[in-house]
């Protein structure tokens, strides 16, 4: 396994740090995302973060998010004063412009003609940000989103662009390094928004593009390694994309010192455990425990319908198997967990979306307290897409990596009503025809999850001259960025029809096959 090249020495890797202001945007979470494509370490934090977190962060440059109220209201948030007290170079997108604008003595007034989505505006050629990013005469493409507008900028700005319907689409004081954008740089429908937050965080900020695969991985191995000491470590291992990535970034730190669980609950997809062990096991050299614990799991859950029932049991089964592995084991100080940064975010409320919990999303109910185990959480800081190449980088199979989200309840929640053998031994072979056919067909990587949910009704089908009264299925397919949002893909017809001929043929037990048409929301995209 490699490990990839050293940071250069006395060059942290986040030397160059980059604060995203959260002010309530969906896209803020991309902000950073897009900073840390740029190669540059970028964290979200409240708007509102005092004088001594700004200090303790050492920002070489923030970005302001956008957000959803108006300057113009009395309690809306605006631009702290310790914020322009720092006098790092300062980005406003959408809301974050209207903020600094008004900050500085701009007036900003809510527009008779709001812009949503695709604008075109014309840039300056001589600005750093913007300059040469399309030709004299020829517009730039780009995502707006905004009902109010700034009309007068603040002293010292001049505007950098123009649009239809705002003469003032984007601000610049370049004596300050303070600029302001009116439409959205990080979503991908912008022209050039990738290179605009290159300019801004790498040419305007100064901030060296040492955030990349190699070096993460490096410099996280070695925080595991000093942070591990020689105690053993226990991860739990699903098979999912970030306990594998966790397996291979600590495997790679401390060796045989990580032990893996993996836990065969009856509830997985077919074959699953075996290719998981071969993966891990045989290819990789991990130190992995199988566990077979199906029939606790079913025994558990039998009669059970309610989904938030299911998932507690299967929470807390996981955990009863978990420890009592444990125990057998000795010298295991630590527990690893795949948490990443947007599990981070989340809880932490730090982005100030108000999104509700619909769903307990938790693979382990929590860390029982009296197993007494140090929590290592090595992705803590990282995207699904960095983790993602981390993964790559480290040795792991790109079908792997590239996986579809599985939840931590698997079939168990996929199964509507309680769960049984049958029913999960029908789903396991119907979702796998599903899935073979996806990925034989191109179509898996264009989709972001794609599964098969088991119905326990009966319905009739005719096979040759018999009269048919068997179970129904309904495939789910679904294209998604943050699966806060999702649309359902839309398959070929003729794809679904080679789907539900072979699952109708190949699976005794199963004669009916529909395809659920539901976005999220109202939807959600699990069924339970
Ligand atoms: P929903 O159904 O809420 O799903 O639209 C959004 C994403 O979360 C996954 N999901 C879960 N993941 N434990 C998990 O680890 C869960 O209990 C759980 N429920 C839903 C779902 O597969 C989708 O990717």
């Amino acid at each position: 396994m490699k490990t990839g090249m050293r940071v250069p020495e006395n060059q942290p890797l986040d030397s160059g740090r980059i604060l995203i202001l959260d002010y309530g945007s969906q896209y803020t979470q991309l902000i950073a995302r897009r900073v840390r494509e740029a190669g540059v370490y970028s964290e979200i934090h409240p708007f509102d973060l005092g004088m001594d977190a700004l200090q303790t962060f050492r920002p070489s440059g923030i970005i302001l998010s956008g957000g959803p109220d108006s300057v113009k209201d009395g309690t809306a948030p605006a631009v702290p004063d310790a914020v322009l007290e720092l006098q790092v170079p300062l980005l406003g997108i959408c809301y974050g412009m209207q903020a600094l604008a008004q900050k500085l003595g701009g007036v900003v007034q809510s527009s008779s003609e709001r812009e949503f989505g695709y604008a075109e505006v014309e840039v300056s050629q001589d600005d750093e940000l913007l300059g040469g990013l399309a030709r004299p005469g020829e517009a730039l493409k780009v995502w707006m989103s905004h009902g109010d507008r700034v009309e007068s900028l603040p002293s010292g700005f001049k505007s950098i662009a123009v649009s239809g319907n705002s003469p003032l689409a984007a601000m610049a004081d370049s004596s300050r390094k303070i600029f302001g954008l009116q439409f959205h740089p990080e979503v991908t429908h912008t022209q050039h928004g990738q290179l605009i937050i290159e300019r801004f965080v790498r040419d305007i900020c100064g901030c060296p593009p040492l955030w990349t695969s190699a070096n993460i991985i490096a410099e996280h191995v070695e925080q595991a390694k000093e942070k591990v000491g020689s105690g053993r470590v226990l991860l739990g291992l699903s098979g999912g994309v970030d306990s594998s990535v966790v397996a291979a970034l600590l495997h790679a730190a401390i060796g045989d010192q990580l032990i893996c669980v993996f836990v065969d609950n009856g509830l997985l997809r077919l074959n699953e455990g075996d290719q998981v062990i071969d993966t891990f096991n045989r290819h990789l050299g991990l130190n992995v425990i199988r566990v077979n614990a199906e029939r606790g799991f079913l025994e558990a859950l039998d009669g059970v319908a309610d989904p938030e029932d299911k998932r507690k049991i299967i929470g807390r089964k996981f955990i009863e198997v978990f420890e009592a592995e444990a125990r057998k084991l000795k010298g295991v100080r630590w527990l690893a967990q795949g948490t990443i940064y947007p599990d981070v975010i989340e809880s932490a409320g730090a982005a100030t979306g108000k999104a509700h919990v619909i769903k307990s999303h938790h693979n382990v109910g929590g860390l029982p307290e009296h197993m007494d185990l140090k929590l290592i959480e090595p992705l803590r800081d990282l995207f699904k897409d960095e983790v993602r190449k981390i993964g790559v980088e480290l040795g792991l199979p790109s079908e792997l990596v590239q996986r579809h989200p599985f939840p931590g309840p698997g079939l168990g929640v996929r199964i509507l009503g309680p769960v049984t053998k049958e029913y999960a031994d029908l789903l396991r072979q119907a979702d796998d025809i599903f899935i073979q056919e996806l990925r034989e067909e191109g179509l898996y990587d264009q989709v972001s999850q794609a599964f098969v949910v088991f119905l326990p009704v009966k319905s009739v089908g005719v096979m040759g001259d018999g009269r048919h009264y068997e179970y129904v299925v309904s495939l789910r397919a679904v294209e998604t960025v943050d699966f806060m949002t999702a649309g359902w893909a839309r398959l070929p017809y003729d794809f679904l029809d080679k789907v539900s001929r072979r699952i109708v043929n190949e699976i005794s037990g199963i004669s009916r096959v529909t395809y659920d048409i539901s976005s999220k929301p109202p939807s959600t995209i699990e069924w339970e």
